[in-house]
């Protein structure tokens, strides 16, 4: 593993020294000030082969998304064994792959950030972490923080499903839930951080959580053999996975680990009852307006700005890609469709993903060889009651109707 170079600045390309727990960039002069990205040398890896650098070892702990340690901060994991999640192909769509995140510890995508951000938690000695959450990074950090020996205090909204309350009370956390969205939760933890001696472990507010993310970009390549897809689907919110994953492309390129090729067109679905990111890039923006009233089943989705808005709309822009709303409506439609179709029960957000791939293959955007990854960010097994309310399906003490 290496050690961190430094910490750069996505804005302003100041370096941060990491021997301390840092946050957003200090030196920026425009405000809000800039996300951080973790910096290592690599040198002594380039023109290496892939292969022999991650080994395949499943019963080290370096299995997982550990497999990558090389690319990771050198320090010892807090893990519940996430990452290296199958990579499925669809039975109905030839170039369809479903990379199924449900199949991480806490049922998401969330656990890969966490656990690294938990991870360098500790490193540092952090003993009190705070996250304003829409469900499931709540869920991760609950788990991560309490294999850790750390305290952990959430905040979300009061209409989370049932699932995000009951794993963050069970692990022992401090949950408050609060009437509104997510960005009235990361208002609270503002407010409250420096009186209560909480380290702040929102989205993009410190570097590791997209550094847990950018595994997702070093698997979905690997697991094609080492080769690039020709586009990514992502579900947004915070947008963390899709920075994380176009850092992991900078990165195999510059490793020389994957083969040479045009990177993928970047996709990033929302809900229509909360987009954005859809809006800015529609208007040409180089970042978003806050979204009134947003309203989603997709609770994922429910992020009425994120705060690293800038960095997404360039990566879309960049790749050839676009942001692309689908409603609630066609979520659940294609949640059933897969369902049904193909064995796969996806979480809404992930329903978004598969919705919107139908979406643009019917006008054109996309052609049926194209090969595409969507991301299923979570199990859908997290939502049997907004599924239930949603499709009128049986839940606990109901009879189906
Ligand atoms: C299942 C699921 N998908 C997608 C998202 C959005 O993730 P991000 O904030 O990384 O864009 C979330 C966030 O809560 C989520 O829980
Ligand atoms: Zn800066």
């Amino acid at each position: 593993m290496p050690a961190i170079a430094y910490l750069e600045c996505s804005r302003c390309h100041a370096r941060l020294p990491a021997d301390v727990p840092q946050t957003l960039c200090t030196q920026c002069t425009d405000q809000p000030a800039g996300a951080l990205y973790v910096r290592y040398d690599l040198a002594h890896l380039h023109g290496s082969s892939p292969r022999e650098v991650v080994g395949e070892d499943a019963s080290s702990p370096w299995s997982g998304m550990w497999r990558y340690r090389a690319v990771l901060p050198e320090v010892a994991p807090v893990t519940l064994g996430e990452g290296w999640t199958p990579m499925l192909r669809s039975k109905r769509h030839g170039g369809v792959f479903l990379k199924e995140e449900g199949a991480n510890p806490t049922g998401s995508f969330k656990a890969r950030g966490l656990a690294l951000a938990v991870t360098m938690a500790r490193h540092y000695g952090l003993r009190k972490l705070a996250i304003p959450s829409a469900g499931n990074a709540a869920g991760a950090l609950a788990a991560y923080a309490a294999a850790a020996d750390i305290e952990a205090h959430i905040f979300m909204p009061r209409d989370v499903p049932l699932a995000n309350a009951v794993e963050a009370a069970a692990y022992g956390a401090k949950v408050t839930l609060v009437d509104g969205v997510i960005s009235d939760c990361a208002r609270i933890v503002g407010e409250r951080k420096q009186a209560e001696g909480w380290f702040d472990i929102s989205t993009l507010k410190e570097p590791f959580r997209v550094e847990g993310k950018k595994t997702m970009g070093y698997e979905l390549v690997e697991q094609l053999g080492w080769e690039y897809p020709d586009a990514v689907f992502y579900p947004t919110g915070g947008g963390v996975g899709l920075i994380g994953m176009w850092k992991a492309f900078e990165e195999l390129e510059r490793l020389g680990w994957v083969r040479p090729g045009k990177r993928p067109r970047m996709f990033a679905i929302q809900s229509s009852g909360c987009a954005p990111v859809v809006q800015a890039f529609e208007e040409g923006a180089s970042a978003s307006r806050m979204w009134q009233d947003p309203a989603t089943a997709a609770s994922g989705l429910r992020v009425p700005k994120a705060y690293g808005d800038y960095i997404i709309l360039d990566i879309l822009r960049a790749s050839g890609g676009q942001a692309v709303a689908v409603s609630d409506e066609a979520i659940f439609a294609s949640l059933r469709d897969w369902a049904a179709n193909e064995g796969i029960f996806l979480s809404p957000e992930g329903a978004a993903a598969t919705a919107a791939y139908d979406q643009l293959l019917a006008s054109g955007v996309l052609s049926a060889s194209d090969r595409v990854v969507l991301f299923n960010t979570g199990a859908g097994l997290k939502y049997t009651d907004v599924v239930a309310a949603a499709l009128g399906l049986a839940s606990a003490g109901h009879t189906a109707r």
